[in-house]
């Protein structure tokens, strides 16, 4: 593991989340045989399904290692006509992550960080969440037959994915106060080695995660344009720059995408800097937003987060509570992929740049959608009053309206 700030080294068999001399964040680098790394990309898939697994090579874990896995990865990359018609645009998908075990990206983050636990010998693990870390690590935790702790802001995290955590049988703890508050305490409280934390300051998550950057290489048969993807600790962003480089590095591919990350308003302090064109992210003390899983005020992760989006030309988009549900709305009804508010804002950042000619017309653009719609049920119904009729057929035809005549031959 080498820090990002002073570059010293460390063996990945140190249990260690942050530099100990200086308190950078660390990554994982590797001295490999650069024939046995590219093993994965000439397998076929019947020999090794697409999955986070078919790229153990480029995984840190030892070959002796406990996988513990759920069947993670391998999720669908959509091709989305109706919104390239709608938009004008050429060519346009969807990297469908709700697909996932359980319902989002994180799971590919778990599933290498928890058989990292295993191998370390950790007996409990901990994270801080707005929900979806939650899920996975309880998850991951009970298939190794782990304890797990997790810490949420009280009030503020999404029905699906709290249900989840109960019922994986995590210690799950409300705390008075948002994210960035649990995320302080649960970084305290490891510094007791009775806890191994599964945030993404942990590197071994980004490991896991980066496998998606492969994924979409290999089921667009190269790298897109451009990567819209949703940014709230900013681990995930990290962990696809990092993917898309090391495809670079073996020499599969001369360019990288360029990353479009977003946030929501309410909670933008990476887009505010990079607007600014400031080198500092300064937290925000109040976040507020529709999509919870993004309502983070300070990344953990900005710095490279910042550096992604500057090193590939791209840019931070952020947008608006009411945009980021209009886009949900879109790709539910006119694509079937129903996706939570944090992951309509790849969509609905889309939607701005294709509005407003930030990405060329014939360019090809993967937005990755995190977690499915089912996570958050309240935010849609919330919207809807439904009708109740009598169960007879002239009282449900009146209740339907107009159909189109096409159907209406059909019904009769
Ligand atoms: N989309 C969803 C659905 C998420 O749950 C998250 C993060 C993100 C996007 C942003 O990813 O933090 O790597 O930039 N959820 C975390 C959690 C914070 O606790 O579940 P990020």
């Amino acid at each position: 593991m080498r820090c990002i700030e002073c570059g010293a080294r460390y063996a990945a068999g140190e249990r260690i989340y942050f530099c100990p001399r200086c308190g950078g964040l660390l990554d994982v680098e590797y001295e490999r045989d650069r024939a046995e790394a590219l093993k994965p990309f000439s397998t076929s898939f019947k020999e090794r399904p697409l999955s986070v697994w078919r790229y153990r090579e480029l995984l840190p874990i030892g070959n002796e290692s406990r996988i513990i896995s759920l069947n993670e990865g391998g999720t669908g990359l959509i091709r989305c006509r109706n919104l390239e018609r709608e938009l004008g645009l050429r060519e346009v998908y969807c990297k469908n992550e709700g697909e996932n075990p359980t319902g989002s990206f994180k799971d590919r983050g778990m599933t290498v960080g928890v058989t990292k636990a295993v191998e370390l010998g950790a007996r409990t693990t901990i994270c801080a969440s707005t929900g979806n870390t939650s899920s996975s690590l309880a998850a991951y935790s009970a298939k190794a037959g782990l304890e797990c702790v997790v810490l949420v802001p009280a009030g503020k995290i999404a029905l699906g994915k709290l249900s989840q955590a109960v019922i994986h049988g995590a210690k799950v703890i409300a705390v008075r106060g948002g994210f960035d508050d649990c995320l302080r305490l649960v970084r305290e409280l490891s510094k007791d080695r009775r806890f191994y934390l599964l945030n993404s300051i942990n590197p071994f998550r980004i490991e896991g995660q980066k496998t998606a950057a492969f994924e979409i290489y290999e089921q667009l048969g190269g790298v897109p344009d451009n990567l819209f993807i949703p940014i709230g600790n900013a681990g995930n962003i990290t962990a696809y720059w990092k993917g898309f480089k090391e495809l670079k590095e073996l020499g599969l591919t001369d360019r990288l995408p360029r990353f479009m990350g977003v946030q929501a308003e309410g909670a933008s302090p990476i887009y505010r800097a990079f607007i600014k064109g400031s080198d500092e992210v300064k937290p925000f003390g109040r976040v507020e937003t529709v999509a919870t899983a993004i309502r983070i005020g300070n990344p953990v992760n900005w710095k490279r987060a910042l550096r992604s989006v500057r090193e590939t030309g791209g840019r931070v988009g952020a947008v608006s509570d009411e945009e980021i549900l209009e886009a949900q709305r879109i790709l539910a009804s006119k694509e079937g992929i129903f996706a939570e508010p944090a992951s309509a804002a790849s969509i609905a950042f889309l939607i701005k740049a294709a509005r407003e000619k930030l990405i060329d017309r014939d360019s090809r653009s993967v937005c990755v959608i995190t977690g499915h719609g089912l996570k958050d049920p309240d935010v849609v119904l919330r919207r809807v009053r439904l009708r109740e009729v009598d169960a007879d057929v002239e009282s449900v035809l009146e209740a339907i309206g107009g159909v189109s005549e096409k159907a209406a031959v059909t019904l009769r």
